[in-house]
Order: C-alpha cells, then sequence, then structure tokens
C-alpha cells in the first residue's frame, strides 16, 4: 500500500467534511431565496456536494484514510451556522460568499491531483478534475448572479473575488482535457 504524504491526508481529510459545510450552506441558501428555479438551482449544487463527499470518502477508503472528527465537528457549526445566516444576510451575500469560496475549492482538487501524480499515482485523476471542474461551474454560476449588482464592486475590492479576480485559473470557456489539467492551480 502506497503511503500517502501528510499535506494530501489532511487535504483529503479537510475536503470531506467542508463538502458537508458546504451542502449545509446551501441548504439555509435554497430555503432563504424566493425565486422557485432559483432554489432549485441551489438545491442541485447541494446534491453536487454530497456527491463530492462521496467520491472524497472512496478516495480516503482505499488508502485506509480515518475521517477526521475534529473536522467533521469543526465544519458542521461552520455550515450550519453560514445556513442559518443566509436568513438574515439579504439576497446578495449569501451568492457573494458561496462564489468566492467556490473559487477557492477550485483548486482543492487540481492540488490532490497534482500530489497523487507526484507519487505516481493518476487513477484518480478523472474524479478529481471533475470534482474540480464542478466547483468551478458553481463559482460561474453564483458569479453570474450577482455580477451585474450594484454591491458588487464594493465587495470585489474587499474580499478580492469578483467579476475580474477568481482564486483558480480554470477558463471554462477554453475548458482543458484532463491531460493537460496540470496548468490549473499551478503554486
Ligand atoms: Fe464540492
Ligand atoms: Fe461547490
Amino acid at each position: 500500500m502506497i503511503q500517502l504524504n501528510k499535506e494530501l491526508i489532511t487535504l483529503l481529510q479537510q475536503a470531506y467534511s467542508a463538502e458537508k459545510a458546504a451542502a449545509f450552506a446551501y441548504i439555509g441558501h435554497a430555503g432563504s431565496v424566493k425565486d422557485k428555479t432559483e432554489k432549485l438551482k441551489i438545491k442541485q449544487i447541494e446534491l453536487d456536494e454530497w456527491n463530492h463527499r462521496a467520491d472524497v470518502l472512496k478516495i480516503m477508503q482505499h488508502y485506509n484514510i480515518p475521517i477526521s472528527k475534529w473536522y467533521e465537528f469543526k465544519y458542521h457549526v461552520i455550515g450550519k451556522i453560514i445556513s442559518a445566516s443566509c436568513y438574515v444576510l439579504g439576497w446578495f451575500m449569501p451568492y457573494y460568499f458561496a462564489g468566492n469560496l467556490e473559487s477557492g475549492n477550485v483548486c482543492e482538487y487540481f492540488r490532490m491531483k497534482q500530489y497523487f501524480n507526484a507519487l505516481g499515482i493518476t487513477k484518480h485523476d478523472v474524479v478529481l478534475y471533475e470534482m474540480g471542474i464542478k466547483e468551478k461551474e458553481h463559482e460561474v454560476f453564483f458569479l453570474n448572479a450577482i455580477k451585474d449588482k450594484k454591491a458588487m464592486s464594493f465587495f470585489e475590492k474587499i474580499f478580492l473575488w469578483g467579476r475580474r479576480k477568481s482564486l483558480n485559473n480554470v477558463d471554462l470557456e477554453n475548458k482543458l482535457p484532463v491531460e493537460k489539467s496540470d496548468v490549473y492551480c499551478k503554486k
């Protein structure tokens, strides 16, 4: 059995638990928006996050990596707080911070792929690539919902994510195939 490095193990454990936080957050987000089609779209994103969690768990089980009780607890609390806050933050902020977080999540999966590849392991490439791309789709969904809103230029300046600034270098319109995706999220 190949021994994974500490960074990769932590990345997997964190992603597994953070996906739960994301799913919880989207339950609150979907609950707080009024528009029916928006609700359904956010519900779909919630389902995507549960699927990611299941896929990450499969990889962890393959290497006998235990679920971190601490991360499970921490991200449970974070997810519930974000979920509840959607009802008080108004319409704009849940979209903005969801997009901002998704933007960062994209690279988590491409970085995992790089760690695995450095160990000579390529069998998780497709699933990790697909998760990274899915997070990008989530980012773009939230960005498109708010990009023309007045508050956007203010938030973009303060929180460094928005129309001009992404936390990853993935371009969905010119998406690279999995075997060329190494240029994504290179440090
Ligand atoms: Fe996810
Ligand atoms: Fe996501």
